[in-house]
């Protein structure tokens, strides 16, 4: 059970402190937005290059832009120990996997709440993880889509069949109110935005996050 907090919600002008605050996560939960995927703008390949070089945790890069068959690679060779790229943008999602792979990062695949996860079933074996979103993408802050966990058990449920070690992560409105919903579905990686940075105490919240996570473990 691993929490992957969103520096989405820290302050962008003091993001190594931010990274500090939460050293004992799992994960570094990195949103870069295009404003042509998605309605918003964050950061990109140089921004993320510096992060990797300060952070004391790996990086995660959730990649909502268009055309990441030529983008993602890139993010795998700046050192982000997992890249996830929305299957609704990508041309060639297995090649893409791959290329991911070899660049030494995890592959990961993201899927939007209209975006149903059979049709792509096929390409379990290529990948570490599958991101099921429980928001419309663009912002944080934003409320938790509940109507998203029979698609986190049929990922699970996929991921067993198949047999491989495939992660399923939750990102959207994810809080101590909701995870637990999400671990009971068989979520394993967690990312939370505004439930950690706005937290007095963001390492506090992870550990409070993981401890429900794992008390409700699939
Ligand atoms: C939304 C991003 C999320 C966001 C989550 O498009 O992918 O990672 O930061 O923020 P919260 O946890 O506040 O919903
Ligand atoms: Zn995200």
């Amino acid at each position: 059970m691993q929490i992957s907090p969103s520096i989405l919600s820290a302050d962008f002008a003091n993001l190594e402190s931010e990274l500090r605050r939460i050293a004992n996560a799992d994960w570094a939960h990195v949103d870069v937005m295009d404003a042509h995927f998605v309605p918003n703008l964050t950061l990109g390949l140089p921004v993320v290059e510096a992060l990797v070089r300060v952070s004391p945790i790996p990086i995660d890069a959730h990649l909502m832009i268009e055309d990441p068959d030529h983008w993602a690679p890139q993010y795998a060779e700046a050192g982000c120990q997992s890249v996830t790229f929305h299957i609704e943008a990508a041309r060639d999602p297995r090649s893409l996997a791959r290329a991911l792979r070899t660049a030494g990062a995890r592959a990961s695949m993201a899927i939007k709440p209209g975006t149903a996860f059979a049709p792509y079933e096929e390409l379990l074996p290529e990948l570490d993880m599958v991101l099921v979103m429980t928001v419309e993408p663009g912002f944080g802050g934003q409320s938790f889509m509940a109507d998203q966990m029979p698609k986190v058990r049929e990922v699970r449920e996929a991921v067993q069949r198949h047999g491989g070690e495939v992660w399923v992560q939750v990102d959207g409105g994810v809080s101590a109110d909701t995870i637990e919903q999400c671990a009971d579905a068989g979520a394993d990686v967690f990312v939370a935005g505004s439930a950690v940075y706005g937290a007095e105490d963001a390492a506090a919240a992870v550990e409070a996050l993981r401890a429900r996570a794992i008390a409700h473990r699939h």
